[in-house]
């Protein structure tokens, strides 16, 4: 491919995009439907942009309140014409190009529902229609059963004469295994002449796009094919079966990418990557894994088995075991799982941990700050190298609005404590277990928020006389020991 053919733009590609996807049987339109993580229509639009078109319109029809909108997010600058009734694939392009006004060059036709079309490819098949001065050049492939399939007829010499549809083909031509993609470059004045000629008088009674070959070809206008071996950029997407292995198809083609580059992927079977994740060298996942939306893994990281994190980033280095992560910021090195619940906003530093059913949201936890167990932590700020202890909850809501929680650097929260927001725990101090905690704490201090231990003498004997409890105090009475290794501390620890 030359030069001249990357960088020289076409006049419009026009998307077909009005039919009805029926057997989706589903109540959204087939083109909002996801391949990889995008909406089928998202990767036509792509597809279409590669070929960089001065103009691209989308022809809607069947669902239009839905594909138009979706449109306008994915891609402000395409227009859309309406085709309020489906009268075929011609007619469909009339609509394109009725909107499209006094417009010369070329113009490139796709389908909204051909997920693994690649840019790439179009491009080829702009390149073969220039490099062959052609007026029309088709996407063709040959596919083992072509039932269905528009099949393309060629002469003796091997020059494309037409294009026969599946139902309206006799047997000898039923036999040819080179179909018709539906996708084309067509010389804009070419394409306006001979879709004004067509005529519905057809198996189908529809308007054909395809007819418009065999009519410039009789105008003895050049006709030519662009063939590619790769046929599921070929292949349209009709129901959830379908729908489902281009899944599977996409998401091995993009974890064989990043195998190539250094990732490893214990399980492909499992493991499923969306197409703008960025993963390191030497990051691995394990299966069960699920890298969604703008997901990047910095080199050596290990992710899962048995977590989903979307529009996340992680750090270098950094383990996120079974986690649920969601617009979340993982800090090099950082210890994430098993069991742990990252939501928008939290942003873990270097070497930091967030363990066992922890729940984190639009909160910083500082290098090496650590909540290793069960607790949830909202709108909170964590010094570097503080630790959060088990069971501690962020009280950062009081049923009205929320309000921020402040752990200074290296304090130590003890565990089953509550803080109650808006509170600010100084650099350097401790809280005591157990403790609600509703006042700011200095530096260096110790908070204490708990009732104290009261022990009653002679409680069992008197409350619980006769039970296992009491035979097992009187044993120990008599033993006089303490339970080895466990300081019995009777003064109270609270040096308050
Ligand atoms: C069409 C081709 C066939 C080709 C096949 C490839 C024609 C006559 N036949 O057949 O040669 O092998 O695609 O998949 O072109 N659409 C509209 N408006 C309409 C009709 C269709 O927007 O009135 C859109 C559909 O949404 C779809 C595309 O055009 O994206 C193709 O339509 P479809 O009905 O699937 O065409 P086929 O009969 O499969
Ligand atoms: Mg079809």
């Amino acid at each position: 491919m030359s030069d001249s053919v990357q960088t020289q733009s076409v006049a419009a590609v026009i998307i077909l995009a009005a039919g009805g996807g029926t057997r989706m049987k589903s109540n959204r339109s087939k083109l909002l439907h996801e391949v990889g993580g995008r909406s089928m229509l998202d990767w036509a639009v792509r597809a279409a942009e590669g070929v960089r078109p001065e103009r691209l319109m989308v022809v809607v029809g069947h669902l239009a309140d839905q594909v138009t909108p979706h449109l306008q997010e994915i891609a402000p600058e395409a227009a859309t014409a309406t085709q309020a009734e489906q009268r075929g694939t011609g007619h469909a392009v009339e609509c394109g190009l009725a909107a499209l006004g006094e417009i010369t060059g070329e113009v490139v036709v796709t389908y909204g529902d051909v997920p693994l079309l690649a840019a790439d490819t179009l491009l080829a098949m702009v390149g073969e229609h220039r490099a062959a001065g052609n007026a029309i050049t088709v996407l063709t492939a040959r596919v083992p059963d072509p039932t269905g399939y528009g099949r393309i007829l060629r002469d003796a010499d091997d020059t494309v004469a037409g294009i026969v549809e599946h139902k309206d083909a006799d047997e000898t031509q039923r036999g040819i295994d080179e179909i018709n993609s539906g996708i084309y470059v067509f010389d804009a004045a070419v394409l306006r002449a001979g879709l004004a000629r067509l005529e519905g008088d057809n198996a189908q009674g529809e308007l054909y796009l395809t007819d418009v070959l065999g009519i410039a070809r009789g105008d003895g206008d050049r006709v030519g094919a662009y063939r590619t071996d790769d046929l599921w950029q070929t292949e349209g997407v009709n129901d959830r079966v379908q729908l489902a292995r281009m899944n599977a198809e996409l998401n091995r083609r993009i974890l064989e990418g990043h195998m190539r580059a250094g990732v490893t992927v214990l399980d492909p079977a499992t493991t499923w990557v969306s197409d703008d994740v960025s993963l390191g060298t030497d990051v691995t996942l394990h299966p069960g894994t699920t890298l969604a939306g703008a997901t990047t893994v910095g080199d050596g990281a290990e992710i899962g088995p048995d977590t989903r994190l979307r529009d996340t980033a992680v750090g270098a280095g950094a383990t996120v075991l079974r986690t649920e992560a969601n617009l979340a910021t993982i800090g090099p090195r950082a210890v994430v799982g098993p069991f742990s619940y990252l939501r928008p906003g939290a942003e873990l530093g270097e070497g930091a941990k967030v363990g066992a059913f922890v729940e984190v949201k639009a909160s910083t936890l500082g290098p090496g700050a650590k909540a290793p167990h069960l607790s949830y932590l909202g709108d909170a700020t964590i010094g570097a190298g503080a630790n959060i202890g088990a069971g501690t909850i962020v009280a950062n809501y009081d049923g009205v609005a929320k309000y921020p929680t402040v752990v200074g650097e290296a304090s130590f929260v003890g565990s089953g404590s509550v803080l109650v927001a808006p509170v600010d725990i100084a650099d350097g101090s401790y809280i005591a277990a157990g403790s609600t905690v509703t006042d700011g704490v200095e530096p260096g201090q110790l908070a204490v928020a708990r009732g104290r231990q009261r022990n009653v003498d002679g409680w069992v004997a008197r409350r619980r006389a006769g039970t296992r409890t009491e035979a097992a105090a009187d044993r120990a009475r008599a033993a006089g020991t303490p339970h080895p290794g466990v300081e019995r501390d009777t003064d109270g620890r609270d040096e308050s």
